[in-house]
Formats: structure tokens, C-alpha cells, sequence
């Protein structure tokens, strides 16, 4: 038996952070699951290297394209080193990079196959046509109407409507995969096999995107437009739309398209996979990637297990702009791996949005972590070096102390603290087969209440004083030490380190990573074995003291250096976006994005007094008024504004107003706009006021 779990393969044009974290520890804590039954495991991660979006990353940065998909390669490297999730900590088994060049040949081997193929309905698969329309780098996604914001000034280009950014007008001949012939096919598999999308929720929003209509898509770019990407078979002036590239890693990974990886994996006997991702690109993963695989008579993955997004703890989108991300070098420097697990897989209800906080972790940390389980296993062990010589004592109380015993409040019957664990054990494991793990770990943490009150019930302290007491004593202390025992096989995939530190607290060998759960029978703690050197597993945090020192760390958002910021500017996912909440299929649960913002964030804002010299309208265009304002700089600038329904251009003369001096030229109607004029916008019509002031003020003073 085998098994296959991936992550999305994440875009190489920003750093990570906790978002891209998540979906790799959920992916790791699952293979460590399947591993510890036994069953061979591949997991895959890696980066998505090309496209436009990590070609303008590259060059903002200064680098090539492939310099800085290594460059950013290296710190998910180092990162995931730090978290334990790389292959020397038993977590991924191939990082996967799509600039591979046995990535190459195995995406044109899919794409000669698609090419080939004929679609359900009997056409060409892959077709050569025309595509007119918007593009967003930062989605790499075509646009519908109904998916951007349309511009505020005529003439402009739409928006996208999850990272703000001005879409890109394609026009160009392109090569489309006959996605609308796909429909019925796609339906069929999502009813007759209603695990292949997960949750339900996701698999209904999938199934009215579908049902909606499909329309064929755009599966390559003009090599002049973009170049950095695998080339279409037989067509090298057409590059691959990175979205057919990327999917397909999946599959190349394991050895589909290339003799050597086929060998040294092999695909027949890893794939099909189940593949983890956010919500955001649930529709590239449930609907394209199946067609394409069913035009190349692939087979389909196992499933699709679409998880909810991160939010911070105002429930409010987490983005750079807003400095509320949480980092991953904070993370790092501050908490524990184990606790950060924890966390992430007990606070989010697996599919739905979670909240994240460094506070709620703090928390979370210190109760069911230092106080619970953590405080749980050190008094057991140190009430066993104490008062039973530091060996594990013996279970069974004989006849004649029962009634002693008994007297003392403890229960005799051993089988009601094994009958309970037993079943807790059944219901961990179901909620975690079904991966809803922060059910998983309420059963878990009902062990640990449970045990934690046996102790406080029957007072080791007290009993330690009375020598009658002695099996009593034992008995209450085995039972705390083997549910211990239990509880570290059990959570093993979710805090490998802990478990395997309470494991080897108990005195035991090897690793609970290799102890089938199920296999768990009570009782197999061996008597009079010898603990190990008792340590605090998870120290309590300094609550006040850690947040100062993340506060001091992350603020003010503006003037903060991390490594994060290493690539400046990286186009969508760095400055504008975290986790982008929402595609088509999930817009029901789009979060607003509330208006707070750091003050280092209003200070990126280059807001300065102007006054207008000159104002003219722009033959053909209506809305548009070219202005040319004074802004305290050599030359004036020159600055459009969609005014003119509503102003008179002579009027605006020597007139005092607002100017955005470092909003980035863009050309209108062929002229340059070397700014902005800052207005109200009126009612629903948008009917601007220009702001002004009414006291003297020189121009070029910066306004704060
Ligand atoms: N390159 C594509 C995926 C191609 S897969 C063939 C891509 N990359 S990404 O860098 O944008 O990563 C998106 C994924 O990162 C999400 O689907 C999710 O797995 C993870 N997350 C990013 N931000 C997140 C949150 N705020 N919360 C949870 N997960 C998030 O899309």
C-alpha cells in the first residue's frame, strides 16, 4: 500500500509565510499519519518558477528569473529545515522545482497527449485561436467581467478584484484548451464520486462553477510576451500558460514524462495523489487539472481537500499592507515548532477560515500545552522519580488493598481508564481520517483532562504518606505514565518532536512515530523499566515579554526589515496579497478587508500641496482633464484627471490641491500621468470634490 500527499507547489516570485506554512504542515502531519501505519509515503512540495509574475519579481529584483526562484527556493529551504518539515526531519520527500528539466519533458509529454486527444464531445482537444482579454499576473489567471473592478478613470485597465493590481490587456494568438466540452464529464466524476472535492461545501461551490458553463481556456502565451516558461511542443514562439505547467508537476514528480524519476519513484505505484490546497485555487485543482488529465487519459488524483484561509485576528485578510501576515522568522524565533502545529491544525476548523494571532498562539501554548500536557506528563514523571524510585510502577492492586484504595477515592477497576482511551482512541483517529484534526485533538485533550483529574482526584501527595497506600499510588501513577504512552503514538503526527520527548521521558525506545496506533494496547507500558531525565516540554510563555518583543520586532510595519522584504516589491503576493481569499468558485466567502492600517503604511503615501498652472481638455476623451501642477519640484507635473464632466478647466487656475507625487506613472490615452489629484467621490455617480486647503500653503509641503 502507498500513499500520496502534495501541497500546492507555491510561486517563487515572494518569500513565505505562515499561509504557505500551513498547507505544508497539514500535508506533513498527514504523511507522518500514513507513515506511522506502515503504509510507503511521498509527499511533495516545491515552487512554481515561471510565468510573468516571477519574470517582473525577477527583474524588480534585479535578478534572472531562474536567480530568483533559487533565491527564494533557498529560504523555503532554510525554512522548512527550521520547522522540521524537510526531509532530514522526516517531512517532505521531494522538493519540486518546475525549472526541472525532467519537469520539461514530461509537461510536453502531456501536452502532445492533449493535443492528440479528442474531447468527449468529439473535437480537438487543444485548438490554436485568438484570446482577447484580461490577465492577472499575480492570480496568472484570466479575467472575466465579472472578476475585476472596473477602472475608476476611462480608459484605464480594470483591477483585480483579490489583489487591487492593474490587470494586463492580452491580445494575442494563443493555444486554448477545449475546457467547455469538458462539463458533463467533470460533473459525472464529481457525483459519482463524492470525496473527489472536499469538504462538501467546496464540492458544491465546484459543481455550480461547472454547472455554470465552462468556457475553454487559455493555455499559452506569446513567447515575445512571455518567455520564461516551457515551450509549446512544436511551437517554440508559444510558451505554456503556467497554470498547465504547474498542475502537471504532480504528476512529473513522481516519474510521468521521464524514464530516471520513473525509476528512482515511480508513478504507477505512487499516483493517484491526494492533493491539499487553499481555497483560492480550488477551481485550477477540481476543474482544469481533471480535464486536462482526462484529454491525456491520465489518471485522476484521489482527491481534492480544498482547506480555508487564514485570517488574522480581526477575521481580516492578512496582507503586507495591512502588516498583520505573520512571518515565519517571528515564528521561528519565538515558538516552539511543535507549538505552532498545534496550533495551526486545533484553531482551524479544516476548511474553514481560521484566525491568527501571535497572542492566540501564546495562549493556546500555555493551556493546553504547558498546562495541559506538557504540566501532565512532567508531574507524572516527577511523582514517579519520587515517590516509585524513578521506575515505572506496577498497574495491579491486590485483593487486600482494594478496599484501601477505594477509601481513598481511586477507582480499582483499571478498565474504565483503558474502556476510555480505548474509545477515544477510535474517535481520534476517525476525525482524523476524515482530517478534521481540531475535533481530533479535543478527543486527545479529553485524555488529557481526564488523567489530570485521576490525579488530582486521588492526591499521589497524600497517598505518598501512607505506606498501606503504596499500590494505590502505583496504580494512579502507571495509569497517568501509559496514557501517556498512548498519548504520544497518538499525537506523533502532529507534534513529532514532543511526542517523541515524552516518549523518551518515559523511558522508552525507538520512536512513537513507528507505533501503529491501533495497535495500542493497554497495559504494554513495562513495569519497573527505568524513566528517562525528566525536561519541561513545553515551557510556559512570557506572555507580556514575547509580545513586546514581536511588537517591538514588527513595527512599525513600513520601516520593519525582514528577510521577507528581500524581494521588494515582488509583484501581487508580496506587498498586496496573503491569502487570497476567494476565486470564483468561492466568493460566498469572501472576507472584507476593514480599513485599519499601520501608520508606517500611510507614510509609503507621498501626499503633497500642488497648485494647478495649467488645465486643458483631451480631445476624444470626456472624462479626462490634462493638468499640469506645481508640486515644489524643478518641473511641474503632469497629472490626469477624470474631472472634466465636473470642472471647468479654466476654473482649476492657480487652485491649491492634493497630489499624490509617488503613485507610480502610468500612461492614459497616451499621455503620461505623473500623479493623482486626491478628491472626494460623491453619491453613487462618484461625483468628485478635489480637496484643498483653506489657509496659505506653500507648494511641495508634504502632508502627514
Ligand atoms: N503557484 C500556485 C499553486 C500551483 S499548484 C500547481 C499558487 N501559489 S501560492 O504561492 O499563491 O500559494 C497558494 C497556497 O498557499 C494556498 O492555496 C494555500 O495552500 C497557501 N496559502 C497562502 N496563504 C494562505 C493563508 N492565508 N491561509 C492558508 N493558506 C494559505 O497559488
Amino acid at each position: 500500500m502507498t500513499f500520496y500527499v502534495t501541497t500546492p507547489i507555491y510561486y517563487a516570485n515572494s518569500l513565505p509565510h505562515l499561509g504557505h506554512l500551513y498547507t505544508m504542515i497539514v500535508a506533513d502531519t498527514i504523511a507522518r499519519s500514513k507513515r506511522q501505519k506502515g503504509i510507503e509515503t511521498y509527499f511533495l512540495t516545491g515552487t512554481d518558477e515561471h510565468g510573468i509574475n516571477i519574470e517582473r519579481a525577477a527583474q524588480k529584483a534585479g535578478r534572472t528569473p531562474k536567480e530568483q526562484a533559487d533565491y527564494v527556493v533557498s529560504y523555503y529551504k532554510k525554512m522548512t529545515a527550521a520547522f522540521g518539515l524537510d526531509t532530514a526531519h522526516g517531512g517532505y520527500d521531494i522538493f519540486m522545482r518546475t525549472t526541472e528539466p525532467f519537469h520539461y519533458q514530461g509537461v510536453s509529454e502531456l501536452w502532445r497527449r492533449c493535443a492528440k486527444a479528442k474531447t468527449p464531445k468529439g473535437n480537438e482537444a487543444i485548438y490554436k485561436g485568438h484570446y482577447e482579454g484580461w490577465f492577472c499576473a499575480a492570480c496568472a489567471e484570466y479575467k472575466t467581467e465579472d472578476e475585476y473592478r472596473k477602472p475608476a478613470t476611462e480608459g484605464a485597465p480594470p483591477t483585480c478584484l483579490i489583489h487591487d493590481t492593474e490587470l494586463d490587456r492580452i491580445s494575442e494568438d494563443s493555444y486554448f484548451f477545449r475546457l467547455s466540452d469538458y462539463g458533463e464529464a467533470l460533473l459525472a466524476i464529481y457525483e459519482n464520486q463524492p470525496d473527489f472535492v472536499r469538504p462538501d461545501s467546496r464540492r458544491n461551490e465546484v459543481m455550480s462553477f461547472v454547472r455554470g458553463g465552462l468556457q475553454d481556456l487559455a493555455i499559452s502565451r506569446l513567447k515575445t510576451s512571455v518567455s520564461w516558461g516551457v515551450p509549446v511542443p512544436d511551437d517554440p514562439d508559444h510558451t505554456m500558460y503556467v497554470w498547465f505547467d504547474a498542475l502537471i508537476n504532480y504528476i512529473t514528480a513522481i516519474g510521468f514524462g521521464n524514464e530516471e524519476r520513473q525509476k528512482a519513484v515511480g508513478f504507477e505505484k505512487f499516483w493517484p495523489a491526494l492533493h491539499l490546497v487553499g481555497k483560492d485555487i480550488l477551481r485550477f485543482h477540481a476543474v482544469y487539472w481533471p480535464a486536462f488529465l482526462l484529454a491525456g487519459g491520465v489518471q485522476l488524483p484521489k482527491a481534492i481537500v480544498a482547506h480555508g484561509m487564514w485570517l488574522d485576528p480581526n477575521g481580516r485578510k492578512m496582507s503586507k499592507t495591512l502588516g498583520n501576515t505573520i512571518e515565519l522568522d517571528v515564528l521561528e524565533k519565538h515558538f516552539p515548532v511543535d507549538a505552532i502545529r498545534y496550533f495551526c491544525l486545533r484553531e482551524m476548523v479544516f476548511g474553514q477560515d481560521g484566525r491568527f494571532g501571535y497572542e492566540g498562539l501564546i495562549d493556546r501554548t500555555n493551556s493546553d500545552l504547558a498546562n495541559g500536557l506538557g504540566n501532565l506528563s512532567s508531574r507524572t514523571l516527577k511523582m514517579i522519580s519520587l515517590y516509585c524510585g524513578g521506575r515505572i510502577p506496577t498497574r495491579h492492586i491486590s485483593e487486600d488493598k482494594i478496599l484501601l484504595a477505594k477509601r481513598s477515592g481511586v477507582d480499582t477497576d483499571e478498565t474504565t481508564v483503558s474502556g476510555f482511551i480505548e474509545l477515544a482512541r477510535e474517535q481520534y483517529l476517525q476525525q482524523f481520517e476524515s482530517l478534521n484534526f481540531s475535533r481530533a485533538l479535543e478527543v486527545a485533550w479529553s485524555v488529557v483532562a481526564r488523567i489530570d483529574g485521576i490525579i488530582s482526584d486521588a492526591k499521589p501527595w497524600n497517598l505518598a504518606k501512607d505506606d498501606e497506600q503504596k499500590q494505590t499510588l502505583a496504580a494512579v501513577l502507571y495509569r497517568s505514565a501509559e496514557a501517556l504512552r498512548w498519548l504520544s503514538v497518538l499525537l506523533f503526527p502532529v507534534m513529532p518532536q514532543a511526542s517523541q520527548e515524552i516518549w523518551t521521558q518515559l523511558g522508552l525506545s525507538g520512536s512513537p512515530g513507528s507505533i501503529e496506533p491501533s495497535q495500542l494496547t493497554w497495559g504494554q507500558l513495562e513495569e519497573a523499566q527505568a524513566i528517562g531525565e525528566v525536561k519541561p516540554i513545553f515551557p510556559r510563555i512570557d506572555k507580556n515579554k514575547i509580545m513586546s518583543e514581536i511588537n517591538n520586532e514588527t513595527e512599525p510595519t513600513a520601516a520593519r526589515a525582514t528577510v521577507a522584504d528581500a524581494v521588494e516589491g515582488a509583484p501581487g503576493k508580496t506587498e498586496t496579497q496573503a491569502p487570497p481569499p476567494t476565486q470564483h468558485a468561492t466568493e460566498a466567502d469572501a472576507v472584507g478587508v476593514t480599513s485599519f492600517i499601520e501608520i508606517g503604511d500611510f507614510a509609503k503615501v507621498d501626499l503633497r500641496v500642488g497648485q494647478v498652472l495649467s488645465a486643458e481638455r483631451i480631445p476624444k476623451a470626456d472624462k479626462l482633464l490634462l493638468l499640469k501642477i506645481d508640486v515644489g519640484e524643478e518641473q511641474p507635473r503632469q497629472v490626469l484627471a477624470g474631472i472634466a464632466e465636473y470642472y471647468e478647466p479654466e476654473k482649476l487656475i492657480d487652485r491649491k490641491v492634493v497630489v499624490v507625487a509617488n503613485l507610480k506613472p502610468r500612461k492614459l490615452r497616451g499621455y503620461e500621468s505623473q500623479g493623482m489629484v486626491v478628491a472626494a467621490s460623491i453619491g453613487e455617480e462618484g461625483r468628485p470634490v478635489i480637496a484643498t486647503f483653506t489657509e496659505e500653503v506653500p507648494n511641495g509641503a508634504r502632508l502627514k
